[in-house]
């Protein structure tokens, strides 16, 4: 009889599930998958939900296969949680990836910054007392929707787009306006389009080429192309040039973030499986090394936790619509997976700001 009603109960669980498995599934309701049965069961309402078919059974099996040890390894993370505050991973669509194929696909070694841009702050970076105890530049309109880079190693142009957009909402008084990657990938000489890069090359452009496109003028295609910004009649946005954050500094950071978001790079190899609450970096340990980079839109406090709050560039369904918390003040001086030793933020005087009409134009 128990058993019947469990059956019953988990059916109706797997058609609630089949309904919204992402959004509205609670990390811990993975521990009900148990058998081998359930457990396949869940793979193909993952499947379902991500739209995923394979080539063939084998291809299928050795996905399984894989599936089943990500599941492994997200329900042994999330039971070593002790609050509500701490972070939790959850199945999302990289869940058939092994941690290697996500790496070479998603977090590739971006290699080292060349020396030249590591030290370009000003000498008082790492002072500003009227800082406010929290900031989310998303509520200023600053900061644009969540967007997904694809399979192409681009994520330096996400970030450097984000920061350019933040800056010119703020010095301009408007909300944000979406300015071009595919610009960047394209016409960035210094960086490798889909192979790689540094944001602080996108802003030196970005000031050479007086401008960037909008978004919508300059279309994201995830690939190497040509570089077409000569086309581009009107730009989006100027820049005046960029600044870095002290390496090692976390108030040199915390002083950049509080007056715009700052682009950062880091070692994000273990943010495949990340779906909420702060991360702290528990697994981000061995040989590090830069291997994504996103950007710092604000940070806050809760129940005496510092965090970060972190856009990413791998669409709406990773982490929090996108976004992640990334503990501050843990101690260690290059931060949780080496956040405060790359960042970038571009430079803007007021007379640069694009004239109001450019914008409501194309609405
Ligand atoms: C993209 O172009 C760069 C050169 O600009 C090259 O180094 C890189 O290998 C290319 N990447 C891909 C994926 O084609
Ligand atoms: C992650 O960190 C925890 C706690 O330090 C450790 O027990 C676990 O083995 C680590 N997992 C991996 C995959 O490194």
């Amino acid at each position: 009889m128990y058993s019947l009603v469990s059956k019953l109960l988990f059916l109706l669980f797997l058609c609630y599930s089949m309904i919204c498995l992402s959004s509205c599934m609670p990390s811990y309701e993975l521990d009900r998958f148990t058998s081998e049965e359930e457990v396949l069961g869940l793979f193909q309402l993952w499947q379902k939900e991500y739209g995923r078919e394979y080539e063939n059974l084998n291809d299928e099996a050795k996905r399984f296969d894989i599936f089943k040890d990500n599941l492994k390894y997200i329900r042994e993370t999330n039971a070593r949680r002790e609050s509500a505050f701490d972070y939790s991973l959850g199945l999302n669509e990289f869940a058939d990836l092994s941690r290697e194929e996500f790496s070479k696909i998603f977090t590739p070694d971006m290699g080292p910054l060349p020396k030249d841009k590591v030290d370009l702050n000003d000498e008082d970076d790492d002072s500003c007392p009227d800082a406010p105890p929290s900031i989310d530049w998303r509520k200023k309109g600053a900061v644009t929707k969540v967007k997904y880079q694809g399979h192409c190693g681009s994520c330096w142009a996400f970030a450097a787009t984000g920061a350019i957009e933040g800056i010119n909402a703020i010095v301009s008084g408007r909300r944000s306006v979406s300015v071009s990657e595919q610009e960047l990938v394209d016409c960035v000489e210094e960086a490798k389009g889909c192979s790689g890069g540094w944001y602080h090359n996108a802003f030196q452009y970005v000031k050479n080429n007086e401008g960037i496109a909008k978004e919508a003028d300059y279309l994201y295609t995830a690939e190497n192309g040509t570089c077409k910004a000569s086309e581009i009649k009107r730009k989006a946005v100027t820049l005046s040039g960029y600044k870095t954050v002290t390496y090692q500094s976390e108030k040199s950071l915390y002083c950049a973030v509080s007056r715009q978001p700052v682009s950062v790079a880091l070692d994000a190899r273990d943010f495949q499986f990340y779906k909420e609450g702060i991360y702290n970096g528990e697994n981000c340990t061995g040989k590090l090394y830069t291997s994504h980079a996103v950007l710092i839109v604000g940070y806050d406090t809760v129940a005496d936790r510092d965090y970060w709050i972190v856009k990413n560039s791998w669409g709406e369904s990773w982490g929090m619509k996108g976004y992640m918390f990334i503990k501050r003040n843990t101690g260690n001086k290059d931060g949780v997976c080496l956040i405060n030793d790359y960042g970038a933020y571009p430079t803007k005087e007021e007379e640069e700001a694009v004239k109001p009409e450019y914008y409501y134009s194309s609405i």
